[in-house]
């Protein structure tokens, strides 16, 4: 049987197709991107859903679907992946809840939405945020226990808790944290002695409990 392969002349005799390739390549990168912002989007909205009270109408005017969720208030997404790292909603006089689905956002190395009224419990979901480094809750309303699979946020440098009605024990699996530098628990409603796990934190340099 005689084969014929044509593929060595084709580049040469169709030179359009080398750009058309690139095209298609670019495309794919592009579509994996936005199905991955579709993502964060979906997490962003989730919680937009969740705000019961914004009097400002911040969110209400700028989480609009017909921009990117990187030009929304509050978020600020990485320049290479172009995925939300930052959700910073502090002082927004919000009042709402935090749905699991915020635990989605998966590239978020900063939540900060302290000096609000957000209220509720905190969904066991949001320590899958394993890039966090910066997590600041104080001065709200949130009740419940904390997640106590809390250690599981390797990375975290600073949590801040001041001023919730948090309740129950400190979770032990802190001590996992060996990179706290700041521990703000004061002003909670926490029982039980506080875990002695924090004392194998060598990381920590600021800590009011
Ligand atoms: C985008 O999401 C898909 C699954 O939806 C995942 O396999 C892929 O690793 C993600 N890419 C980036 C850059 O996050
Ligand atoms: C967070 O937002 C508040 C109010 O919008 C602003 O004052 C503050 O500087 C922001 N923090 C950061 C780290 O961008
Ligand atoms: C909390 O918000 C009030 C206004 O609602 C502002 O005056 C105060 O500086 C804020 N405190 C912090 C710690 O951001
Ligand atoms: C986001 O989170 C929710 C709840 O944790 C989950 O049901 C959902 O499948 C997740 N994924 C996307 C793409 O929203
Ligand atoms: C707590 O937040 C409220 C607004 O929600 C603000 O009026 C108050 O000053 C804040 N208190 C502290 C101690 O930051
Ligand atoms: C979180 O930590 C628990 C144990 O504390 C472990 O069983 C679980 O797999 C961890 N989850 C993730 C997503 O790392
Ligand atoms: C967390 O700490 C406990 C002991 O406090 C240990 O048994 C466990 O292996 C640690 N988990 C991780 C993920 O480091």
């Amino acid at each position: 049987m005689i084969c014929i392969l044509p593929t060595p002349n084709l580049m040469a005799k169709t030179p359009f197709l080398i750009p058309l390739m690139f095209l298609l390549l670019f495309a794919t990168f592009r579509a994996t991107l936005s199905a991955n912002i579709t993502i964060d989007e979906f997490a962003l909205l989730a919680l937009k859903s969740h705000i019961t009270h914004d009097p400002h109408n911040l969110l209400a005017t700028s989480w609009s679907t017909s921009v990117s969720v990187c030009n929304w208030i509050g978020v600020t997404c990485g320049s290479r992946h172009h995925r939300v790292i930052a959700l910073n909603l502090s002082s927004m006089d919000l009042t709402g809840t935090i749905p699991s689905q915020l635990a989605n956002l998966s590239f978020l190395g900063w939540l900060d939405i302290h000096n609000n009224s957000f209220h509720g419990s905190l969904p066991t979901e949001l320590t899958n945020l394993h890039r966090l480094k910066y997590l600041n809750f104080g001065n709200n309303s949130f009740t419940g226990v904390f997640p106590s699979t809390l250690g599981n946020l390797s990375k975290l440098e600073r949590l801040v808790l001041y001023r919730n009605d948090f309740k129950g024990q400190i979770p032990i699996t802190i001590g996992n944290l060996s990179n706290l530098e700041w521990l703000y628990l004061d002003y909670n409603s926490f029982s039980g002695s506080i875990s002695f796990s924090i004392l194998n934190i060598f990381s920590l340099v600021k800590r009011f409990i």
